[in-house]
């Protein structure tokens, strides 16, 4: 059986690794006055420089032969056809479907998925233009004003990431609110600041079943209830992403007010379906469709461009080198842009619920790192806070800037600070402090390698491109370390016994061991003495004044 570890390119590049262990990278650029544009490349708006990492010209043309002699290009291929790539789920993965643009039919299971795809597409267009132009009205009649995207994990991690990041196409009337904690403090301040007679929930989960969702969108309807309308209003407030079409319907939820998605959407990978509503109501159906027109341009330069020239794959090839060779245990995504604020935790989740894995796609144990540790925030508060680890910690963590050239026109000096700050610190991870000896406190040792990404401009056909780009660099790694990257198996085991231990608190259950039990025993005793009920998973819970009363009190109905 082939193993990767024992293949004659891994050998080899692990040769490279202590080879090149004390090259200098600046030296890189010394013997190569050609490094930057050698090492740089641009795809649409984005452009790639990667000339900065610990990569010799002979480490990247072994990293090409990896992914040569991976599954990389059958395995791309049968994603893009909707094969069954997902296997322990028994699905496809197709989130690129949601994007194409081509007129083309895409079969699975012997069906063409492309005419539900434009279907639900255009459910999100007129929905997204009633609710934009007032035309949808909330039981009052009056305009929707609050739009609150109830979901958790990929159903809200994505949309909300996006809808800030975009903040500046935002409808001059709406405003977006995201829940997805189920400590009841985040739904409280949330509603404390709104009228549920202008206020329409996007109840976004794949399954219907996650119990944080659901708790939320439970209290979010008791609210509503009980400060102002009456169950048959519910349909004009409440509507659902899903693909569990009954269990929306039977929360309350007009059938033709459910957004379907389909199974073989990851969530994760949900943003192009209609987990992506409140993109398209922030920031109007036109420009949704341009995220998901720069998410497809990319989609075509994965599957177009050689290696050697494809963004993806290099990024993809890169982290690998610090993974696998170089014994990097983390990778920091640092935009040095205020809009792209969420981004570290959505490509967190991305990354590490897709490539948290140890297992390869035949169940057997693997014998190499994969997915690392992502972690990251805005650069320039960044500067402030853990750069100094960065620069002169024991740690190794190589690190992608990310920002966009186009300054907010009023702040061109602020862009002109903060795009400088960023390519000093780039350069100053490389170079280090010339000065002392290795004793001296001040030096900075340097050669700590990053790449810059830089956006033409923070736009919605931009944004799609970017994410698209590092969808495919986890997608890229996943095949090379031979694991299923579009399961989360260690995250439904979490589902499972939460909704275990809250149905059988009461049980004094021997099942679990003696630190959950003891720890139950408080717990329930806490609720005992308070005269609190718990009422576990299924419970309703506690109604309005508790879930933050809501700015306008039980009114009649107008109209
Ligand atoms: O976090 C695990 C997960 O299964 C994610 O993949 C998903 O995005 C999230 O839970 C929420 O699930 P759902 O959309 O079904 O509520």
């Amino acid at each position: 059986m082939f193993q990767l570890t024992r293949s004659v390119t891994w050998q080899a590049l692990k040769r490279l690794h202590e080879q090149t262990a004390d090259d200098r990278i600046r030296d890189y650029f010394t013997a190569d006055p050609q490094r930057f544009e050698k090492m740089s490349l641009r795809v649409g708006g984005l452009f790639l420089d990667y000339s900065k990492h610990a990569i010799s010209g002979a480490v990247l043309d072994k990293l090409l032969e990896l992914a040569d002699h991976s599954a990389l290009v059958q395995r791309r291929a049968q994603m893009f056809s909707g094969d069954i790539i997902n296997v322990t789920e028994d699905r496809p993965v197709l989130h690129t479907a949601l994007r194409n643009q081509g007129e083309g039919p895409l079969m699975v299971d012997g069906q063409d998925v492309m005419p539900e795809i434009q279907r639900t597409r255009e459910q999100i267009r007129a929905f997204s233009e009633a609710v934009r132009s007032g035309e949808w009205k909330g039981y009052s009649g009056e305009r929707i004003k609050d739009v609150v995207n109830i979901g958790i994990g990929g159903s809200d991690l994505g949309p909300n990431m996006a809808s800030r990041a975009l903040l500046k196409y935002r409808h001059p009337e709406l405003n977006f609110h995201f829940v997805s904690n189920v400590d009841g403090a985040h739904i409280q301040k949330v509603l404390k600041r709104l009228d549920p007679a202008t206020t329409l929930f996007i109840v976004s989960t794949k399954t219907f079943s996650t119990q944080e969702t659901l708790l939320n969108a439970k209290t979010a309807r008791r609210w509503f209830l009980d400060n102002a309308g009456e169950d048959a209003d519910v349909g004009a407030h409440f509507i659902a992403a899903s693909t569990n079409r009954q269990a929306a319907m039977e929360f309350g939820i007009r059938e033709e007010n459910v957004f379907e998605f389909w199974a073989w959407v990851g969530g994760r990978y949900s943003m192009w379906s209609s987990i992506g509503l409140p993109i398209a109501l922030s920031i109007g159906f036109d420009g949704f469709m341009e995220m998901l027109e720069g998410a497809y341009e990319m989609d075509q330069h994965f599957l177009t461009a050689p290696f050697r020239e494809n963004m993806p794959v290099l990024m993809a090839l890169i982290g690998i080198w610090y993974i696998n060779f170089v014994g990097a245990e983390t990778q920091a995504i640092v935009p040095y842009d205020q809009a792209l604020h969420q981004l570290p935790s959505f490509l967190q989740q991305l990354d590490m619920e897709s490539n948290g894995k140890s297992v390869d796609i035949f169940g057997h144990p693997v014998d190499y790192k994969t997915g690392p540790i992502v972690w990251g925030q805005t650069g320039s508060n960044g500067q402030h806070a853990f750069f100094q680890l960065l620069h002169q910690g024991t740690r190794y963590v190589p690190i992608d800037f990310i920002a966009s050239l186009k300054p907010e026109p009023g702040v061109e000096d602020h862009h002109f600070a903060l795009l400088t700050n960023m390519l000093a610190q780039a350069n100053a991870f490389m170079e280090g402090s010339q000065s002392g000896s290795r004793l001296d406190p001040y030096s900075c040792p340097g050669n700590r390698p990053s790449s810059v990404l830089l956006l033409d401009e923070l736009t919605p056909k931009n944004l799609g491109a970017l994410i698209a780009l590092y969808e495919h660099k986890v997608f890229v790694q996943g095949v090379i370390w031979n694991i299923n990257s579009f399961d989360q198996w260690g995250v439904q085991l979490g589902k499972r016994i939460a909704g275990e231990i809250s149905e059988r608190i009461d049980e004094h259950s021997q099942d679990f061991d003696a630190s959950t039990q003891g720890l139950l025993a408080l717990v329930r005793g806490h609720f005992r003495e308070e005269g609190l009920g718990h009422g576990g998973a299924a419970a309703e819970p506690a109604a309005t004044a508790s879930a933050g009363g809501g700015r306008a009190g039980k009114r009649g109905r107008k109209g």
